[in-house]
């Protein structure tokens, strides 16, 4: 959804529209959602509460997102590299999955969300599974906004996949390692058909990718926050954009 006239917007929007413009959007924003350890930690709180909290911060940011007009959103909930956490905190942000699969879906549907859980579907909990399909086949004619979940997901897995994937093909016959283009890789990824992060958002100070989205993050804008995860406020997005607003992309090219 793109405005063009300011006066026959909501409220809501046409406020956020005074401090950055509504018609030059980020396409995309990818955000990975840290610090909720030690925002918890420093409360004298259990990890798994922070990360109880980081769901709020997350409707948040999907409130902002719907209100502004940004047509996909990316959230990075689980990395596979997080399966090397303690027991109870993997279980636990297994659950977390499930309640929002369960609790919040509908809201999610009536709000116009396709959600989409972006990863490795290996090693999942079955009930896991298919509470995401059944959440995805509902949601999917929905055009709102696309909301990606990254659960279970790295991006060199990403790859690894996408390049198996070319190589079979390669293998039956079908394409010459000659014909191999960025698109044609890009059409084997986890995030086929998406387009690539315009703004990455990574909270709690921390400044790496942690592999995240390799392959899709090429010239993504990368602003660090040094909040943590559960204290993420719209306003925080909204100055997000200002910066993606005054950056200046050039894709290699010279400025005009
Ligand atoms: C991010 O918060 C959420 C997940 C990785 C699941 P962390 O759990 O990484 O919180 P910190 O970085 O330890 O504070
Ligand atoms: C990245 O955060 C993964 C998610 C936010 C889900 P981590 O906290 O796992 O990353 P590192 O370990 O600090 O690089
Ligand atoms: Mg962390």
């Amino acid at each position: 959804m793109r405005f063009t006239q300011r006066n026959s917007l909501p409220s809501e929007t046409a406020q956020w529209g005074a401090q950055i413009d509504l018609r030059n959007l980020p396409e995309h924003v990818a955000i990975i959602m840290d610090g909720n350890g030690r925002w918890a930690r420093s409360r004298g709180m259990p990890r798994l509460f922070g990360h109880q909290k980081g769901v709020e911060a997350l409707k948040k940011a999907i409130a902002f997102a719907l209100e502004v007009g940004i047509p996909y959103l990316s959230a990075w909930a689980f990395s596979t590299a997080n399966w090397k956490r303690p027991e109870a905190e993997v279980k636990g942000l297994m659950n977390i999955l499930r309640r929002t699969l369960n609790k919040d879906l509908v809201e999610f549907h009536e709000r116009g969300i396709c959600l989409k859980v972006v990863g490795s579907r290996l090693n999942l909990p079955s009930d896991l599974l298919a509470m995401i399909e059944h959440a995805e086949q509902l949601t999917a004619p929905n055009t709102k906004l696309t909301l990606l979940i990254n659960f279970n997901y790295d991006g060199r897995t990403d790859i690894i996949e996408a390049t198996k994937a070319l190589a079979r093909k390669v293998q039956a016959g079908i394409l010459a390692p000659e014909q191999i283009t960025e698109e044609m890789l890009t059409a084997h990824t986890m995030t086929a058909g998406i387009p690539d992060p315009d703004l990455l958002i990574r909270t709690s100070g921390v400044v790496r990718l942690s592999n995240y989205m390799m392959w899709q993050c090429t010239f993504t804008e990368f602003v660090f926050l040094e909040k943590n995860w559960p204290d993420f406020q719209k306003q925080d997005f909204c100055n997000s954009i200002q910066k993606f607003q005054n950056c200046g992309r050039n894709f290699g090219q010279i400025s005009a």
